[in-house]
């Protein structure tokens, strides 16, 4: 017997399918899908320039993607990028994006707007209604701020914290508009070890909170340790998804990160190609199934740490 149940907890909360971004002549990222369900943390890895951000702006509504559909909940979420917050996903970036000059608690208030019904007007009059309003968002900001460890620096300027501080507030800010997936783009980049260890255990514990999670990692022991199911982009393609035991064992996960060619790997044709090309201009004797390295492209200049890059 089919099962043809419409249980909720069945619909996906996220689901990604066939999304793939042009730029010019460039694809950032080629027809992938990837699904996270209720109640799990997905890891995003891949070398540097893999697509991974640009995936995540994909699903945000950053980027419009040139193709694929994206759904929330089972709604298509539209490609605006506030209107996928008030929808129920929240993300931070990889480069962070806070308000400098404002204080912590200001940056989680911000965060705080596409739940507040108060308009323009009444926050302008400062009415009754609003002044109740200010109180609430207040409220759940402190919260927060107390949920991720920042309630004593509440009043202090962004610009003034720790690099590290300042990626724990820019979650508590994405936390402000109460969202159902959380998207962290690198969210341990510049943290020390135990900066790292405390951040797993933030994450474990909004999960905790019914909130779903995708998170983009150069760390593999963070990842590995963290995360239900990881998929790996290498040029823009998803080459392994699986829990973490099966990726951590796919060669061609450990090939791509060192830049080594392997059967089947996106450009690793090319690579081949140009290799074969080279050996013959050099005329250095037959080389025929040389294993050198020869950087099929993906991952040419990364190296295994995170850095920050020039998109978002
Ligand atoms: N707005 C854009 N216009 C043109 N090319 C872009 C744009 N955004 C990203 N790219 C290109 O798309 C590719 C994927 O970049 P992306 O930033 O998504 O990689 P990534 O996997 O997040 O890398 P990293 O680990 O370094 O952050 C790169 O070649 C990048 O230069
Ligand atoms: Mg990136």
């Amino acid at each position: 017997m089919t099962t043809t149940t419409t249980d909720k907890s069945a619909v996906p909360v996220l689901e990604a399918s066939g999304v793939t971004m042009r730029f010019g002549g460039l694809v950032a990222v080629h027809n992938v899908d990837l699904t996270v369900r209720a109640g799990e943390i997905v890891g995003l890895i891949g070398p540097n320039g893999a697509g991974k951000t640009t995936f995540f702006n994909c699903l945000t509504g950053l980027y419009v993607p040139t193709e694929g559909k994206v759904t929330y909940q089972g709604n298509v979420l539209p490609p605006k990028p506030h209107l996928v917050t008030t929808a129920g996903v929240a993300r931070t970036f990889q480069n962070i994006r806070l308000f400098a000059n404002m204080t912590v608690l200001e940056n989680v208030l911000v965060g705080r707007h596409t739940r507040t019904k108060e308009g323009l007007w009444s926050a302008l009059l400062r009415g009754p209604g609003f002044k109740k309003a200010e109180a609430a968002s207040h409220e759940r900001a402190m919260e927060l701020l107390e949920f991720i460890g920042l309630a004593e620096k509440a009043d202090h300027v962004a610009r003034n914290l720790p690099y590290g501080e300042q990626r724990k507030l820019e979650i508590a800010r994405a936390l402000a508009s109460d969202p159902g997936l959380l998207l962290l783009d690198e969210p341990t980049a510049g943290m020390n070890p135990q900066e790292t260890r405390a951040a797993e255990e933030l994450i474990f514990a909004i999960r905790d909170q019914g909130i779903a999670i995708l998170v983009i990692e150069h760390d593999m022991r963070f990842i590995f340790n963290l995360c239900d199911r990881v998929a790996c982009l290498v040029q823009g393609e998803k080459l392994v998804e699986g829990t973490p035991e099966v990726v951590q064992g796919d060669e061609r996960v450990v090939a791509a990160y060192l830049g080594t060619p392997f059967e089947g790997a996106p450009g690793a044709e090319e690579a081949a190609e140009v290799e074969a090309a080279e050996a013959a201009s050099s005329g250095a004797g037959s080389g025929s199934g040389s294993l050198k390295k020869s950087g099929s492209g993906s991952a040419k200049e990364s190296g295994t740490t995170g850095t920050e890059g020039e998109a978002q």
